[in-house]
């Protein structure tokens, strides 16, 4: 009968001095005998008094929870070789090892808003389309011929050293109609659509998407044979060391992808950033300093540098480093700030 619901109140009901309804919070506000007995009010009420919060809101400069991590490319291999024995693609939707930073209960970001995960998939295999709204992109670490993917119908192959883009809402899927096993680096960046919630996903209805064009270049493949061309005619900086950063803004704006070539024997300045980096090692070996962590690297190891952390890398031989980062996300806020460390 009643067409709205009703307080469970008798007769008339209070008002305050501006005609507000004298509610039980209210009530109790006034009724407070010490400040101690309005913090019990607010705390029930959820308000907080901003001089009395539990932990500062503010800091001097970045806390950084996230801590400086290093996976070996190796140990992924195996891993998933043994996982192969038992999950197919039929299984998993994707056969990925994520590299999760051990940091409070996060079992999935591998730095604050990056997450990479190595991926395996056999011949004869295929991982069916889908697509969200996070960005994703590859780096190819092994390959035979006839491993590819599908973005909105375009058929990119994945040679080694590649990295191929499936920017937000991109349908996708891999595929391997070749001899041997091909692994790869996903980098996804799902933690950030995790922190700010635009979140959407969708399968492929029946699964495989249809195959309308081949081209030979496409904005969303960048070949290892293009980089090195590319970044041999940057200008190397003082310690020697030549940077290329991929033209990829206009697709996935908030990562940005570069590669960083060090000659044997040549070592990085110490520098920080409040950029969060993920670098993943294309060839070459070398060491690397992050914040107190020492690592020794290898071809497709994959290194966390979280925002803040110094870092320096110091190549044995000549390598190639991939690194990915959210600088152009700190960027376009107006956080960006960096700085190189005094030797
Ligand atoms: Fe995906």
């Amino acid at each position: 009968m009643a067409h709205h619901d009703q307080l469970p109140s008798e007769g008339p009901r209070d008002h305050g001095p501006r005609g507000a309804v004298i509610t039980p919070a209210l009530a109790a506000i006034k009724d407070a005998q010490s400040l101690d007995d309005l913090y019990g009010v607010f705390n029930a009420n959820h308000f907080t008094a901003g001089w009395h919060k539990k932990r500062p809101s503010l800091w001097n400069e970045p806390t950084v929870a996230f801590t400086p991590r290093h996976w070996r490319y190796e140990e992924a291999t195996a891993a998933l070789d043994r996982a192969g024995e038992w999950v197919g693609t039929d299984l998993a939707e994707r056969r990925n090892l994520l590299m999760f930073n051990p940091v409070g209960d996060n079992d999935y970001a591998t730095v604050r808003t990056v997450v990479s995960a190595y991926q395996m998939i056999k011949p004869g295999e295929y991982a069916r389309a889908h697509r969200h709204t996070p960005n994703a992109l590859r780096l190819i670490l092994d390959a035979e011929p006839g491993l590819y993917t599908v973005v909105d119908g375009v058929k990119l192959a994945m040679n080694a050293g590649d990295v191929l883009l499936t920017p937000n809402w991109c349908w996708h899927s891999h595929y391997n109609e070749g001899k041997a096993n091909g692994y790869w680096l996903d980098f996804l960046d799902v933690p950030l659509v995790h922190l700010l919630e635009p979140m959407f996903y969708e399968q492929y209805p029946g699964d495989l998407q249809p195959v309308t064009s081949e081209p030979n270049g496409h904005p969303f493949a960048y070949s290892r044979a293009w980089v090195l061309e590319e970044i041999a005619r940057r200008e190397a900086d003082t310690d020697g060391i030549r940077r290329l950063t991929l033209p990829t803004r206009d697709y996935i704006p908030t990562i940005e992808l570069s590669y960083l070539r060090i000659p044997g024997g040549c070592e990085t300045a110490a520098r920080r950033s409040t950029a969060s980096r993920i670098v993943a090692v294309t060839s070459g070996r070398g060491k690397a300093r992050i914040g107190d962590l020492h690592a020794e690297w290898r071809r497709g190891d994959v290194l966390a540098i979280p925002s803040w952390t110094t870092f320096e890398f110091g190549a044995a031989d000549d390598s190639l480093l991939f690194e990915v980062s959210d600088e152009p996300t700190l960027r376009m806020l107006g956080f960006y700030r960096s700085s190189v460390m005094n030797a």
